[in-house]
């Protein structure tokens, strides 16, 4: 299931607001460490320097951006991601676990922004120097159940506080992705965390197949 590109699995998480990713990563990070593997958790936008002060400007309540502002920014991040840390990490046989990646912004600048899907995906080739994750797992949930959870943490950023009727438009972007692309499994993040887990660990399973012991 692996390609070239990627000698070891690159899995990506991805889902609306307050889905639960995080929370997913650390259990899936903390599952493949007891087994033994090297895994590097990161996050979009970030994971770099120049990409952590992109995202505090990206999610910083004060800004106000043009969407296409906003998507080259996420753009810049990635490009800086994939050149930087995800592409020598899997070069160097670890596993990368990420919390968002190219497939955001098709969903929240291109079906939610009404940014032009074509020229959202040819940025992102030229950003992820065509990069694909090995499998994306989308927690999916309701937008008002997420956006729910996510003011219940307390403040919200940029994106959080734009509109139902806009969240509502990224969640369907998520799932058309996920009915077109075969690597996708999407799952129901209003089950327990516990549930959850196991349906990550069920989806990825396969990726990661229990080493045979010499005879
Ligand atoms: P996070 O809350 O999952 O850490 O993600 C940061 C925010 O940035 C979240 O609201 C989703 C948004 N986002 C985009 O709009 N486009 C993108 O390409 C990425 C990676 C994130």
């Amino acid at each position: 299931m692996t390609t070239p590109e990627t000698p070891t699995p690159f899995l990506v998480f991805e889902g609306p607001e307050g889905a639960g990713k995080s929370t997913q990563i650390e259990h899936l990070a903390a599952r493949l460490r007891e087994r033994g593997h090297d895994v590097l958790v990161t996050r979009e936008p970030g994971g770099t320097p120049p990409g952590d002060r992109i995202r505090s400007v990206l999610l910083d309540p004060e800004l106000d951006m043009a969407p296409e502002t906003e998507f080259l920014l996420y753009a810049a991040a990635r490009a800086e991601h994939v050149r930087s840390l995800i592409a020598p990490a899997l070069n160097a046989g670890r596993i990368v676990l990420c919390d968002r990646f190219a497939a955001s912004s098709v969903a929240y600048q291109g079906y939610g922004r009404g940014l032009d899907p074509t020229w959202v995906r040819d940025v992102n080739t030229h950003a992820t120097q065509g990069l694909h994750p090995t499998a994306t797992l989308l927690l999916d949930l309701p937008a008002a159940e997420g956006l729910a959870r996510v003011a219940a943490r307390g403040a919200t950023d940029r994106l959080e506080r734009a509109d139902l009727a806009f969240h509502e438009r990224v969640r369907d972007g998520f799932l058309r992705q996920a009915a077109e692309d075969a690597r996708w499994t999407a799952l129901d993040a209003r089950q327990p965390e516990d549930t959850v887990r196991e349906d990550v660990w069920q989806a990825v399973r396969p990726l990661f197949p229990t080493p045979v012991p010499p005879s």
